[in-house]
This record gives C-alpha cells, sequence and structure tokens, in this order.
C-alpha cells in the first residue's frame, strides 16, 4: 500500500512540530518547502527527526526542499508560511506581509497538488484562507483554515482546569473569527454530558471566555518572538487525522459559507463535518439573541480585514 503524503509550507515551529507529530504517529511521509535560504535548517530539522525514528521504530520519508515539485501527490497541504505575531501586534497587524505569501504558495498549490485537501495555518487566518481560496479557485470543500480547532481546546483546557476534571471530558466549541471578537460559546460547554452551567459559576465562566479569547496572545507575550505553536500543530494533527480517516469529525473550522449562519461568500469559524470530502459540510444550529449579536460583531471584523485583501 502506498503511504500517505503530508506537505507542509513553512518549516518553522508549527511545520517542524507538525512533523514531529507526524513521525510519532507514522501518520505519512512529510515533505517540507520553505524558502530557499531556509531550506538547509529545516533539512537539519528532518535529519534530526530522522535520527529518533529508530528510538520509536518508524518507518517513514521526511525531506525539506525549496522546490515546489515535491508536493506533488500530497493528500493533505498545510500551510503554515508567513510570518508570526511579536508583543504588541495583532494577528491583522500580519495581513499584508502574509498576504503577499499566500499569493506565491497559493499558486504553487495549486499548480503542483490541484486533488489535496488544505489546511491554511497562516494568520490572520479567515482573510488569509479566503484569500487562498479565491486565489487558487479550489472548491470550498477543499480549503479550510484553521480556527476552532485550536480556540476549542483552548477553551477546553481552561474548564478542565477551573473544574478540576479532565480534559478528556469537556466538550464544547468555539465559533466566530481567530481574533478578539471570537465566541467560545457556553451554551455548547458540558463535561460528560452535564451542562457546564451546573459546575461553574457565570463569573467564573467570564473568566474562562475572557482568557480563550486571549489566550493567543497570552502566549505571545510570554514567548516574546512568535506565537503559539504546539497546540496549534496539534489542532492541524486534528484536522488531518479526520480527513484521512474519513472520520466525519465535527471541528470548528474557518470555512468559506454560503448563507450559513447570515454569512455569504467569506470564510468564518463555523462548525464543519471534516471527512474524506474535506470540509464536507457547514452545521448550522440555532442562536440566541446574544449570540447572534456577538456573531455579528465578529462577522462584521473578519469581512473588513477580507476587505483589505482587495481580492
Ligand atoms: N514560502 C515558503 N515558506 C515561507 C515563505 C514562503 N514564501 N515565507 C516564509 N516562509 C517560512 C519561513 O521561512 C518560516 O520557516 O514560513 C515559516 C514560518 O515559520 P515561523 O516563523 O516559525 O512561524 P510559525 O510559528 O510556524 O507560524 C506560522 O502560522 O499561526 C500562524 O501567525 C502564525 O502566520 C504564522 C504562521
Amino acid at each position: 500500500m502506498q503511504r500517505r503524503k503530508i506537505a507542509i509550507i513553512g518549516g518553522g515551529q508549527i511545520g517542524s512540530i507538525l512533523t514531529l507529530m507526524a513521525t510519532q504517529k507514522e501518520l505519512a511521509d512529510v515533505v517540507l518547502v520553505d524558502l530557499p535560504d531556509q531550506v538547509n535548517p529545516v533539512k537539519g530539522k528532518t535529519l534530526d527527526i530522522d535520527h529518533l525514528r529508530p528510538h520509536i521504530g518508524v518507518d517513514i520519508n521526511l525531506s525539506a526542499t525549496s522546490d515546489y515539485q515535491n508536493i506533488t501527490g500530497a493528500d493533505v497541504v498545510i500551510v503554515t508560511a508567513g510570518i508570526p505575531r511579536k508583543p504588541n501586534m495583532s494577528r491583522e497587524d500580519l495581513l499584508d506581509i502574509n498576504l503577499e505569501i499566500i499569493k506565491e504558495v497559493a499558486k504553487k498549490i495549486k499548480q503542483h497538488s490541484p486533488d489535496a485537501f488544505i489546511i491554511i495555518a497562516t494568520n490572520p487566518v479567515d482573510t488569509m484562507s479566503y484569500a487562498f481560496q479565491r486565489l487558487s479557485g479550489f472548491p470550498r470543500n477543499q480549503v479550510v483554515g484553521l480556527s476552532g480547532a485550536l480556540d476549542t481546546g483552548r477553551f477546553q483546557y481552561f474548564i478542565a482546569e477551573e473544574t478540576g476534571l479532565s480534559v478528556k471530558d469537556v466538550s464544547c466549541m468555539v465559533m466566530g473569527g481567530h481574533g478578539p471578537t471570537m465566541m467560545p460559546l457556553i451554551r455548547t460547554a458540558s463535561i460528560a454530558g452535564i451542562p457546564i452551567t451546573n459546575l461553574l459559576s457565570p463569573q467564573q465562566l467570564a473568566n474562562i471566555v475572557k482568557r480563550t479569547k486571549e489566550a493567543g496572545t497570552e502566549i505571545v507575550n510570554l514567548l516574546g518572538n512568535g506565537s503559539a505553536f504546539f497546540s496549534s500543530a496539534a489542532s492541524i494533527m486534528e484536522m488531518i487525522e479526520a480527513y484521512l480517516g474519513d472520520k466525519k469529525r465535527v471541528i470548528s473550522s474557518s470555512a468559506l459559507c454560503r448563507g450559513e449562519y447570515g454569512v455569504d461568500g467569506y470564510y468564518l469559524g463555523v462548525p464543519c463535518v471534516i471527512g474524506a470530502d474535506g470540509m464536507e459540510r457547514v452545521i448550522e444550529v440555532e442562536l440566541t439573541e446574544d449570540e447572534k449579536m456577538a456573531l455579528n460583531t465578529t462577522a462584521e471584523a473578519v469581512s473588513a480585514s477580507i476587505s483589505q485583501t482587495g481580492l
């Protein structure tokens, strides 16, 4: 049986942790693509990971290149190419620089991997996913952005921490743009089916919502020279496994909405079914009046960002 192939555009922090995680799971061969002057450091990382393979008994092929010919036949392409934010920067501050990068990589991915499932991690992710889809012309099911998977993981973690219960039993969802207007939905949060409102006070829940919204910035401020990468890579891995395994997982992701939630023609974080056809469908749930207002706010923020691309 032919092994699966994952191509990662951008062999920086997220790209290299993702490669390590794919190796540990013996999930697929991995090819990392980076700028010509960055290929050697990326090769150094793949070689280092090759040297740990004997310790875990894993046989896969890892490679680093600047030549897009090597992504031919990839099942999944992950786009992490771009700059991450630093303290005192918002994700929106990355828009101009990262848009130019997305323009370049969209063309090359379309040329060499027209059938792959594409996951965009580059920020501001809703806008970059929109730009990528628009420029490549890929159908909507083939292009999603990493947003809700990461934000939901943070929401789950803070709930587990506050209740002192296992992360495994927390179920919840974050919708909306991947930025300060995101919507951690308390109404959807439960622990082993027990509504979270039975276990935590309104004040505790308000603090968790605030911390979830600011979680990325908290990490940026602590790191000092980049943004989160371990949890980003783990979230992407969840999406890859849902696709490769045709799992029909419900993962909140940035998806091209066509009327769902009143959003038409642009990307927003919504609950998506991820399976063998990629982003198979958006699940629509009835929102409360307060949630509808929050959704309008976040949709307006994303739409304003997208209009800055001129696309
Ligand atoms: N083509 C290929 N690779 C590129 C290009 C390009 N045109 N431009 C930059 N890169 C590479 C860089 O050389 C670097 O190796 O992308 C990689 C980015 O890695 P990091 O700087 O370590 O950033 P990372 O933390 O991985 O985040 C990547 O994801 O979450 C978002 O905001 C984050 O936009 C950022 C992206």
